[in-house]
């Protein structure tokens, strides 16, 4: 037999993975979410994860940046298991992450500067002044006016409020991005715009993405390595030509039914 390098021990720091989800485990009131997860994340590239409805993307994405704990299992993230730290460090470790969330998530009560501002506040010691240029700066990069700058979110658009949460998520120029869902309920040019967003902010700043999405179009086109969950476990990873190749007939027929995409015939 030739000779093989030993497994990469996943609780090291490692070149190639940003984050490492090994055995994950959570159920809720008994109800069994995720069993025995495990997926690797590519460092700089960007990362969808796909899945049916209430299959656990949101979950598994929460326990990344340690908002959900999980029964059992790992999530290595530059080497440093997140389940075990206590809060402090956990907030430390969180200055890594920017997470644009699942509806945007934006604060009601607070203008789009002052949500953009958000994490300014938290984790840095800028002073006002420099603040307000960053989160100009912020804004002007994802295209939006100024004129934005003392609205409410619900004066917004939805595309508009997705581009105001993805300025709050990108504030502290993170290390890796997390986007749970960053396409849903918008039109098909405005959800090529966010495409056209993410792919554009992965190749200038070779941060790590993590994109959750429900749309088969948009996934291949901007995922780097596509993942599938399924009943609580990774069913299939690769990348896009790798998943049109795929015999896994729970992925195949989530891919078809969407029209979007054509699979490579069996
Ligand atoms: N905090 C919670 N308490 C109890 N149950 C929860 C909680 N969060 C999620 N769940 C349950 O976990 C399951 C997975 O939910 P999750 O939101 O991760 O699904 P999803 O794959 O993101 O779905 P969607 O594509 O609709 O966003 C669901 O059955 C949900 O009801
Ligand atoms: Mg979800």
């Amino acid at each position: 037999m030739p000779w093989q390098p030993p497994p990469e021990d996943p609780a090291l720091r490692s070149d190639r993975f940003a984050i490492r989800l090994r055995g994950l485990e959570k159920a809720f009131n008994g109800h069994p979410v995720l069993r025995g997860t495990d997926l690797d994340i590519e460092r700089g590239k960007i990362n969808t994860i796909i899945g049916g409805s209430g299959q656990g993307k949101s979950v598994l994405v929460k326990h990344v940046i340690g908002l959900l704990k999980p029964d059992r299992g790992h999530v290595f993230v530059d080497g440093v298991d997140i389940p075990s730290l206590a809060e402090y460090d956990l907030n430390q470790i969180r200055r890594k992450f920017g997470m644009l969330f699942q509806y945007a998530a934006l604060f009601d009560s607070l203008t789009v500067a002052e949500n953009i501002e958000f994490p300014l506040v938290e984790h840095s010691s800028l002073d006002r002044a420099e603040r307000a240029r960053l989160v100009r700066e912020g804004l002007a990069s994802l295209g939006l006016p100024e004129s934005l700058l003392e609205k409410y979110p619900a004066e917004l658009s939805g595309g508009q409020r997705k581009r105001v949460g993805l300025a709050r998520a990108l504030v502290l120029k993170p290390e890796i991005l997390l986007y749970d869902e960053p396409t849903t309920g918008l039109d098909p040019i405005a959800t090529q715009n966010v495409d056209d967003m993410i792919r554009d902010i992965s190749q200038q700043t070779r941060v790590t993405s993590v994109v959750i999405s429900h749309d088969m179009a948009s996934t291949f086109r901007i995922g780097d390595r596509i993942s599938m969950l399924h009943e609580g476990q990774i069913i299939e990873s690769g990348s896009p030509d790798e998943i049109r190749c795929s015999r896994d007939p729970v992925l195949r027929r989530f891919i078809e039914t969407s029209g979007a995409v054509q699979l490579e015939p069996l």
